[in-house]
């Protein structure tokens, strides 16, 4: 049982976690615990009652210095009631002001879970042991509920978080803050671990220290961002890979983000999570639900290594929907980097050709196909064949690849439009722009009102008539600048501040449209390489492309990073040209090939410029990805050592979940005359089995599990800049 309720006390178990929350005498939903499993004990006997000073008391509380909303941990903290700390709810009910109090009203608990009209967010499927909470909080006045949605996942150590207003009020309601999770922790000492970055280097791994006063990360870019992301960790100081406690914080959404973790005047924490409030104002009219998208929450208390293996899994089974995420995926060749703008329909053929006889799976158009598009400057919105470029139409360019043997895929980027396309000349009001005010450009385009119906039907009209028009397997769905001003024609003045979240509910309606539709479709998410890498967009794709950042050395940072909130089959990865076209860094080709195998696996480049030689190493790598997709796939994840603190080589691995094989690869990152050994320690086996163990394809010999998980193995002397090498372990 995942949910027990005992009168007023509500305990939410995981396997190795447990959740609790208490209806206090006055009304007030508070939080009690959460972390390591524990018995159904009322845990709010911990909660020490005092007059803090200067807090406010709430009219229930009336008499009772000691009792003030201001240090009571809670679940639903509102603004205006006293509490001055960062809240979940700015409510205006009709006078003006955020004035609303929430008292609990009645709950009810479910198998499965609950699902979010319009959102992405976890499943369950029959038998899953999976419930859901739900708790109706009312406003002490008015007819405003606050409906606050749990997801119980036993098996993950996972539980989410949703929240619906309801506004039965008879009168507007004025939102401007909804947050979709609280967590008041009673100790101050923690860490918050986040991924910060930028185009072409996202997801670097930053550990802090919480402080007195507000840490604040947040996305206002309409997407969830290169600049930050919508994962954070809280981390007990002494928590490191292996060991401790901790949790980690997933919001299930690809717009703008808000995360706010405060140390308070007595050394509690309160972390907040939801959308970006910067500019957000929603009118409720009487008889609405505004539903905010949901937060997954992860214990661990192994380490952040058992934090993200949780996640990988909870993630694979309860939020990808693909069923993309149970096959080999495609080992892919992508013209980007090979052509850029330039090619046409025999330079595409030629890339294929050299691909079949690689055993690659498939060619992905990318940029440039539609409309007048030999630049970034124009034709985003046309989304017609260029037959004239191609020197034939879709139809017959799929079909001559798929005689090769393989299949074919396309790069679309529906959610902008460029001003010098017929488009745009059709409907200048489709795009995102104040009428008589200047633009704000990027990458010299405009982004499209997704919150409007025409264009949302438009765009579907487009994939549709694009997907019939030939044999089309793969969709990159890519998204290349931020919203600037989020303006919709259609809206009044004081409701534009809705038009962000109406833009990321467009964006999923073609989506969900699009896989409905097409449902054995692989959708790959993108936005200028990793720029909405999020919960919210797994739900959708099953894989999204990680960063427009090729390079092999920058990569194991951006994996890294990446590897700590998102199961590696997510990250798509590609063997690019040398010189990096990105930075002109000159790596091994071996080593490009084991980096991008830590995903999903690719290329991007032109593979019949390469070397007779090159061409030869390719069909090895290919081999061995598909050889051992299960484990890149499916298997354990384990980060063995980090490139942020590990300045001579980078490891990771993959083991089984039976402990019968695993894949360990090692990229080096310095050269030392006379240099140190170096060993690396195999985790995930079975210290009794016995493994056969090969390095590179070369036999090394057999080894007890203990010996590789206890010794290790010596890695060899690198013979050259940035070298690398990949150990097989095969239980004998
Ligand atoms: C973005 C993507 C690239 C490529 C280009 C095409 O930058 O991340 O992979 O598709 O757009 O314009």
């Amino acid at each position: 049982m995942g949910i027990i309720v005992n009168g007023s006390l509500f305990t939410l178990h995981t396997k190795n976690s447990t959740y609790q929350m208490k209806v206090d005498d006055k009304g007030v939903l508070l939080h009690t615990y959460y972390g390591k499993r524990t018995d159904e004990t009322d845990y709010s006997y911990l909660i020490s009652f005092a007059d803090r000073g200067f807090s406010g008391n709430i009219a229930a509380a009336r008499g009772d210095r000691t009792y003030s909303l201001d240090y009571l941990p809670q679940e639903f903290p509102v603004c205006g009631s006293g509490d001055y700390r960062v809240s979940c709810l700015n409510a205006d009910l009709g006078a003006g002001v955020n004035d609303c109090l929430l008292f609990f009203d009645s709950y009810r608990t479910y198998r499965g879970k609950y699902s979010l009209e319009g959102l992405p967010a976890m499943f369950a499927e029959d038998g899953d042991p999976v419930e859901t909470l739900e708790i109706l909080l009312k406003d002490y006045k008015d007819d405003l509920y606050v409906r606050l949605l749990y997801g119980v996942f036993e098996d993950h150590d996972m539980i989410t978080r949703s929240v619906m207003i309801e506004n039965k009020t008879g009168q507007d309601v004025k939102l401007s803050r909804v947050m979709s999770t609280c967590l008041d922790f009673s100790d101050k000492d923690l860490d918050m671990i986040h991924f910060y970055g930028k185009h072409a280097g996202e997801r670097q791994a930053e550990r802090l220290s919480l402080f007195h006063g507000i840490t604040e990360l947040r996305s206002t870019r309409g997407t969830s961002s290169h600049q930050h992301n919508p994962f954070v960790i809280v981390a007990k100081k002494d928590t490191n890979e292996n060991m401790g406690e901790c949790l980690g914080f997933s919001l299930v959404y690809s717009g703008g983000f808000h995360v706010q973790a405060e140390t308070d005047q007595i050394d509690q924490v309160r972390l907040v999570m939801g959308m970006d409030d910067s500019d957000f104002l929603w009118t409720l009219y009487p008889g609405e639900e505004f539903t905010a998208p949901e937060v997954c929450m992860t214990y661990s208390g192994s380490g952040l290594g058992g934090l993200s293996r949780s996640i990988h899994d909870g993630f694979y089974r309860h939020l990808i929907r693909s069923p993309w995420k149970d096959k080999r995926r495609p080992v892919l060749v992508n013209n980007w980097e090979a052509t850029y703008f330039s090619f046409d329909g025999k330079v595409l053929l030629d890339i294929a050709r050299e691909a079949a006889k690689m055993d690659l799976d498939m060619l992905v158009l990318d940029d440039g196909w539609f409309g007048k598009r030999d630049d970034d400057y124009s034709g985003l919105g046309d989304w017609f064949v260029n037959e004239k470029k191609l020197g034939c139409s879709l139809k017959e360019l799929s079909a001559q690849i798929h005689e090769m043997g393989l299949s074919f895929g396309l790069w679309f980027e529906p959610e902008m439009i460029s001003e010098d396309s017929d488009l745009y000349r059709a409907h200048p009001e489709w795009a995102m722009v104040v009428p008589g005010r200047e633009p704000i450009r990027g990458r010299s385009q405009l982004v499209l009102d997704m919150s409007r119906e025409d264009v949302v039907e438009y765009l579907k009209e487009r994939l549709f008539d694009i997907m019939d028009s030939a044999d089309i397997r793969y969709i990159k769905w890519d998204m290349n600048r931020s919203l600037a001003l989020a303006y919709g024609e259609l809206f009044p003045r004081e409701r534009q501040g809705e038009l962000r979240h109406r833009y990321v509910l467009g964006l999923y309606e073609v989506m969900e449209a699009l896989l409905a539709r097409y449902p054995n479709l692989l959708l790959e998410g993108c936005s200028g390489g990793g720029g909405r890498f999020d919960a919210g967009m797994l739900y959708y794709a099953p894989q999204i492309w990680c960063s427009d950042n090729t390079d092999a050395i920058e990569r194991l940072k951006i994996h890294y990073g990446t590897s700590f909130g998102y199961p590696m089959s997510a990250v798509s990865a590609h063997v690019s040209v040398c010189p990096n076209e990105q930075n002109g860094r000159v790596t091994p080709l071996k080593t490009r090939g084991i980096c991008a195998m830590q995903g999903a696996f690719g290329y991007e480049l032109d593979l019949g410029k390469m070397t007779e030689a090159e061409k030869e190493e390719v069909k090895v790598q290919v081999k061995t990805f598909k050889k051992h997709y299960r484990l890149f796939q499916f298997g354990d994840y384990y980060r063995i050592s980090s490139p942020f603190e590990n300045g001579d080589f980078t490891a990771w691995e993959y083991a089984d979940r039976e402990g019968k094989e695993a894949c360990l690869s090692v990229v080096f990152t310095d050269l030392h005359g006379n240099p140190a050994p170096h060993i690396v320690k195999f985790e995930g086996l079975c210290k009794e089995k016995r493994y056969e163990v090969s390095r590179d394809g070369e036999p090394l010999g057999e080894f007890s599990g203990a010996a590789l998980m206890n010794g290790g193995l010596l890695l060899p002397m690198p013979r050259e800049n940035y070298d690398s090498c990949q150990f097989y372990a095969c239980e004998k």
